[in-house]
């Protein structure tokens, strides 16, 4: 039963067609607490309409109305507030969830459309900061967001793998490098050899020339430069998949820089043949006065790509390969203005699904209080920061629960769950700043809190035993109850809120308030003391532990039986 659709439909037919149906249900508003009703229908903005007063029209409306369905219609003031009959309400939306399962929620909006996703995309010989972590699990979360509406997403990392940097890098190994040190550690030394070429090439300008002639042997296929570009690359590949592993993201591709490299010529040869790429200053360049945007480098005057070069090649092949319905790319605010250029290039082009490119941007992580920069010198590895929050974990499982048999595996999901819960909590494009020790609170608003409130309800279901659950309106009316099935039946919107706005905070933000009305309704009432309507109250514990396992799913986050 859609409640707002027969709240809307009741106001229709009383209002006899002064107010459109659309324009009713944008008005309505969920009160704060249940005893204020279920929904509220302001009058105010009537007024001017019907020239009477709110008060009055709020009055004529609840004498007019159909009230079946709902157990009452009040009027308060301006308002008209309607309370929903709670035992079959309850009951419906029990049943739903327990047929359901897992796929509570589940829409087939998206019609199997594909929908690749940039995400992560670190760049080789550096190590993945946090803002690639951000990537990594928003456009994680939003794969698994499209799948639960429908959509088929193609989760793609874009690796930095290609440009001119590693003609620098090549240089620099073979002044200074070593294989075994490389092997040994691989990101950290060719970030050593990195930083001390730009120091060196200060006063030895003729660094640089060496490093271009690496790059152009390279672009040509010379066998020493690409041995080592591809032990380069296969070693950072590496490290990152220890990182992916640990937060248990994969991808169904890992087509970076580099694999469009045969597919750049044609890019420039549709841009000649459509006339749009101009001579400025001898580098190619696409203008974009009409969109308002400065122009697109294309091509170097030496006649080097760039990386919009390949990024356009790539929107390309995404395009024929997948025929996208959305084409996201999970990248930080910063490249904001860069992503415009691209989608007005591929516009100027004719890509049939340029307007599908949507840029997803997010905001700025700091740690602690302190921006990461490999520049500075500073660099705080993602992967130490993940293995600090297990062990915080682990710490804090031995203190409450020293008996837990898989102490190790649960301190990973918890620990783990904690960083990735802490970041999707927050809208994407906010600033983020850190700190480690709050997200792992057991209370407030962390994934930790929402895995234990899982966790508690699990413990009920197991100290039921083979107590069989039985959904049954009557038996579950306390106000705590009723809440926390309001909350339940929101489920299935918030899935559909979060995939329209590509936003995952929306389901943490949804998760920490089942876990709070769950946990009210742990407190005031005793599930298990009396077996009177415990049937009713354990499919309640079971439909509440179902929808939080899967909407930490849906964030990526997994969710232990214990902990
Ligand atoms: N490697 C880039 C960086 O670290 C991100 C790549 C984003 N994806 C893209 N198609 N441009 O800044």
């Amino acid at each position: 039963m859609d409640y707002k659709q027969t709240v809307t439909n009741a106001l229709a037919t009383a209002l006899d067609g002064q107010l459109s149906a659309e324009d009713i249900a944008a008005k309505l508003e969920r009160p704060k607490t249940s005893d204020k009703g279920d929904m509220a229908f302001p009058t105010f903005t009537l007024a001017k309409l019907l020239h009477q007063a709110p008060q009055q029209i709020a009055q004529d409306l609840a004498d007019k109305l159909d009230k079946t369905g709902f157990e009452k219609v009040e009027v308060v003031g301006p308002y008209l507030n309607f309370f929903f009959d709670k035992s079959a309400y309850s009951e419906e939306t029990l049943n739903t969830v327990l047929t359901a399962g897992a796929s509570y929620g589940q829409n087939d909006d998206g019609n199997g459309g594909n929908v690749p996703i940039d995400m992560s995309s670190p760049n080789i010989a550096k190590p993945m900061s946090m803002g690639h972590l951000r990537s990594t699990v928003i456009g994680n979360s939003i794969a698994e967001i499209l799948t639960k509406n429908g959509y088929n997403p193609i989760k793609d990392n874009h690796l930095g793998d290609w440009g001119t940097q590693f003609g620098k890098l090549i240089t620099a190994y073979k002044l200074w490098g070593n294989e075994a040190d490389v092997k040994a550690d691989p990101i950290n030394k060719l970030v050593e050899y990195y930083v001390r070429f730009h120091k060196e090439d200060v006063d030895k300008p003729e660094l640089d020339d060496e490093a271009r002639e690496w790059f152009r042997k390279l672009e040509n296929g010379d066998p020493e430069a690409h041995r080592l570009w591809d032990w380069f690359r296969k070693a950072s590949l590496q490290e990152f998949n220890d990182v992916y592993d640990k937060l248990g993201v994969t991808f169904d591709t890992y087509n970076g820089e580099a694999f469009y490299n045969d597919k750049l010529a044609e890019v420039v040869q549709i841009l000649k043949d459509k006339h749009l790429l101009v001579e400025s200053q001898g580098a190619q360049v696409v203008d974009l006065s009409k969109h308002d945007l400065n122009p697109a480098l294309i091509l170097k005057s030496d006649g080097a790509s760039l990386y919009i070069t390949r990024d356009i090649a790539t929107a390309l092949y995404r395009d024929r390969t997948y025929k996208p319905a959305k084409n996201l790319y999970v990248v930080g605010s910063e490249q904001t203005y860069y992503f415009k250029q691209l989608k007005a290039v591929l516009q100027e082009m004719g890509v049939p699904s340029a307007d599908a490119v949507q840029h997803v941007p997010f905001g700025l992580i700091t740690v602690d209080g302190k921006k990461l920069s490999t520049r500075s010198g500073r660099i705080i590895l993602l992967d130490k920061v993940l293995e600090e929050s297990v062990k915080l974990a682990g710490e804090e499982i031995n203190e409450k629960n020293p008996n837990l048999a898989n102490k190790e595996e649960v301190a990973k999901q918890v620990g783990v769950g904690a960083i990735v819960f802490g970041d999707l909590k927050n809208e994407r494009t906010n600033n983020i700043d850190f700190v480690l020790a709050d997200q792992l609170k057991f209370e407030g608003e962390t994934g930790p809190y929402v895995q234990y409130s899982r966790v508690r309800a699990e413990s009920i279901l197991r100290k039921a035993g083979n107590v069989a659950v039985k959904a049954d309106g009557n038996q579950v009316s306390d106000p705590e109850a009723w809440d926390t099935i309001k909350t339940l039946a929101d489920f299935p919107a918030m899935v559909k809120m979060a995939c329209d706005e590509l936003e995952p905070s929306v389901i943490a933000k949804y998760a920490i308030r089942l876990a709070k009305t769950f946990n009210k309704y742990y407190a005031h009432s005793k599930i298990l003391a009396d077996d009177a309507g415990l049937p009713a109250r354990l499919a309640l514990v079971k439909a509440v532990s179902t929808v939080l396992k899967e909407s930490l799913r849906l964030l990526g986050v997994q969710a232990p039986d214990e902990m």
